[in-house]
């Protein structure tokens, strides 16, 4: 099946996007992958983790960041409190790139519309990068070293997004001062998360306000 960038943008709800993803041949990679990795957890999610791609244990089980660096992400939102179903754990590509090579750039593209869609539907209030790669995927010039711990807010699907970059979990297994930053920026998570709230309850304080003087 063909499927356009179209067919995506009208997909109703989480599992319209699965359902394309498992019949995608827009890039190659179909051929070549055991399961569709399309992404895992809550419709409603508050928070959204996006990696690159899909490794050989997320290709294996169908779902993201279950191999050694998954485990850690899991270990790091379960400190918080919270479960993987809490939150929405996507990747910048849906199905596995042969032998963990980087995802082409024109796999990223056409696969863009799939990832764009399910912010769209989940509509969360942080969008947390995993790394590089899936940073620069929405903000090329940016650098890892500079913006990782650092919430930022920026024009996104027509909304005013507020994003977070953190040093991706595969990086911190092997090397330990990574592993703690990526620990001290995670805990930064619910305070962000905080802040998004009081701002946007200030300013439906100030839309009650306008409203009375109208
Ligand atoms: N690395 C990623 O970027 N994504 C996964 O799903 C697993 C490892």
């Amino acid at each position: 099946m063909k499927i356009t960038e179209e067919n995506i943008g009208s997909a109703g709800d989480l599992s319209a996007i699965n359902e394309l993803v498992s019949k995608c041949e827009r890039c190659a990679l179909y051929k070549t992958k055991t399961k569709d990795v399309p992404g895992v957890g809550n419709e409603n999610a508050e928070v959204m983790f996006i990696g690159e791609a899909p490794g050989k244990d997320e290709d294996l089980q169908g779902e993201p960041f279950v191999g050694r660096a998954g485990q850690l992400l899991t270990e790091l939102i379960e400190g918080l409190g919270w479960q993987r179903k809490d939150v929405y754990i996507a990747n910048v590509l849906k199905h596995r790139p042969p032998d963990n090579r980087d995802p082409k750039p024109e796999e990223a593209e056409v696969c863009w519309p799939y990832l764009k869609k399910q912010i769209e539907l989940i509509d969360p209030k942080l969008i947390v990068f995993l790394g590089r790669h899936a940073m620069n995927r929405f903000f090329p010039t940016l650098q890892i070293s500079k913006s990782h711990g650092n919430a930022f807010r920026k024009d996104f699907n027509g909304r005013k997004q507020v994003f977070l970059a953190l040093y991706h979990p595969a990086v911190a297994l092997y090397n330990g001062g990574m592993k703690e930053t990526l620990q001290t920026d995670f805990n930064k998570i619910p305070k962000i998360i905080k802040k998004i709230d009081e701002e946007n309850a200030d300013n439906n304080d100030n839309k009650q306000e306008q409203q009375k003087l109208i």
